[in-house]
């Protein structure tokens, strides 16, 4: 009697969410840095000992980018014994073990890629049937982070089922071995992650590849919206921020929604598109996964990601994804729930022009209807500016710049009970 009333008590006590994958890793968006974006298969030993090294010294790796993710191409393309996989002896010439021990002496995590298929997106010997014996091998190498692509996947997905059998295998691979290693899917939102990955994963890509362009329409990246079936490739900033709206409150502590690695720095886009860019994949709860020379950053560059305030936002104690409360043409307005009460609003300008915007408490705080207390006076952050605006009531009216965004936080609640 006493023991279950105990038990009971405890149960009541244990946390009602439970953990993705239940690896305890990714309690809050992962960041880090990935070769794809601005390297491709142009990459080597030298060229991610030289990033892992301005990881640190540029002051990224205080800002809480610790993962250093090698992508595709790294491998040799054939196994060991018809067995283990080995790196490629020319870029990889000491193998991957002392590399990765380089770069955890140095205080970082190190990932690695591979796909669900016979071969990776690249065209690489990949781990579809070798599950337990690749988990077993980026263990011994002491890898921290797994993306795991869906190139070459032998017709197993078009259903939810068929996708989380395949994923969970490596998913169960993984944990056998006993290391911590964040598992990141990657199967550009086929089948709707968002709804199956959550119990094996720590994050699941949600479109085709981004492309380092602000709103370019291109025939590659074909869907506009979540549940189109073809993810493509190319595809634009805004493309993916209107696919990843509609699955944002998915994302939960352990398992993210990815709106895929960013693009910052590469030269693409205009500095406010850039800051859009990194405010949305902030506020979203996107890994943030940089994608750019971190050897070379102007200060543009790192203005924009090296920002504590909108990186707090992103590892915000409350988990909570920012919603999007409205579109208006190419206007749309985004409020998120903050720790300690307070809440972030995005004003975003998909225009070419400047334009005022207008977002009232009842939009901000349309979750907590009808106890809104509108004459609620609110000190309100400019995130950007890194200035206080100054005291708000019933609505606040801001100047958004062409393709760009305010981003503000609300230092108080307007909810009136
Ligand atoms: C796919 C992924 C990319 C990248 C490449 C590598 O396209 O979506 O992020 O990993 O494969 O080939």
């Amino acid at each position: 009697m006493i023991t279950s009333f105990i038990l009971a008590s405890a149960l009541a006590l244990l946390p009602t969410q439970v953990l993705a994958s239940n690896n305890g890793l990714a309690i809050t968006p992962q960041m880090g840095w990935n070769t794809w974006n601005k390297y491709g298969c142009n990459i080597d030993e030298q060229l991610i000992l030289d990033a892992a090294k301005a990881i640190v010294s540029s002051g990224l790796k205080d800002y809480g980018y610790n993962y250093v993710v090698i992508d595709d191409c790294w491998q040799k393309n054939e196994r060991e014994n018809n067995k283990t996989l080995l790196p490629d002896p020319t870029k990889f010439p000491r193998g991957m073990k002392p590399l990765v021990d380089d770069i955890h002496a140095m205080g970082l995590k190190v990932g690695i890629y591979s796909s669900a298929g016979t071969l990776t997106c690249g065209g690489h010997i990949a781990s579809l049937g070798y599950e337990e014996i690749d988990a077993k091998t980026w263990a011994s190498w002491g890898m921290d982070y797994l993306k795991y692509d869906n190139c070459y996947n032998q017709g197993q997905s078009g259903t939810a089922k068929l996708s989380y059998d395949r994923y969970n295998v490596m998913s169960q691979a993984l944990n056998k071995t006993g290391r911590p290693i964040l598992y990141s899917l990657c199967n550009w939102g086929e089948d709707g992650p968002w709804n199956f990955a959550s119990t094996i994963g720590n994050s699941w890509r949600l479109s085709g590849d981004i492309y380092d362009n602000f709103n370019r329409p291109d025939p590659a990246c074909p869907c506009e919206t979540y549940d189109c079936l073809l993810p493509g490739f190319r595809c634009s900033v805004m493309n993916i921020i209107n696919k990843s709206v509609a699955v944002a409150q998915k994302a939960r502590s352990g398992g993210w929604n990815d709106m895929d690695m960013l693009e910052v720095g590469n030269g693409g886009m205009t500095h406010e598109e850039y800051r859009l860019h990194y405010t949305m994949w902030a506020a979203l709860k996107s890994p943030l996964l940089l994608g750019n020379d971190v050897t070379n950053m102007t200060a543009q560059t790192k203005e924009i990601i090296m920002n504590d305030e909108v990186i707090a936002v992103n590892q915000d104690s409350s988990y909570s994804p920012a919603v999007r409360m409205w579109v208006k043409g190419d206007q749309q307005m985004f409020s998120g729930s903050l720790a300690n009460n307070t809440q972030v609003v995005i004003l975003l300008n998909a225009g070419d022009n400047e334009t005022k915007m207008t977002a009232t408490w009842d939009d901000i705080w349309f979750y907590s209807l009808p106890n809104v207390d509108s004459s609620k006076s609110i000190e309100v952050r400019d995130l950007w500016q890194k200035k206080n605006l100054g005291k708000f009531s019933h609505q606040i009216t801001l100047d958004v710049p062409a393709h760009g965004v305010r981003m503000v936080k609300f230092m108080g609640s307007a909810q009136s009970s």
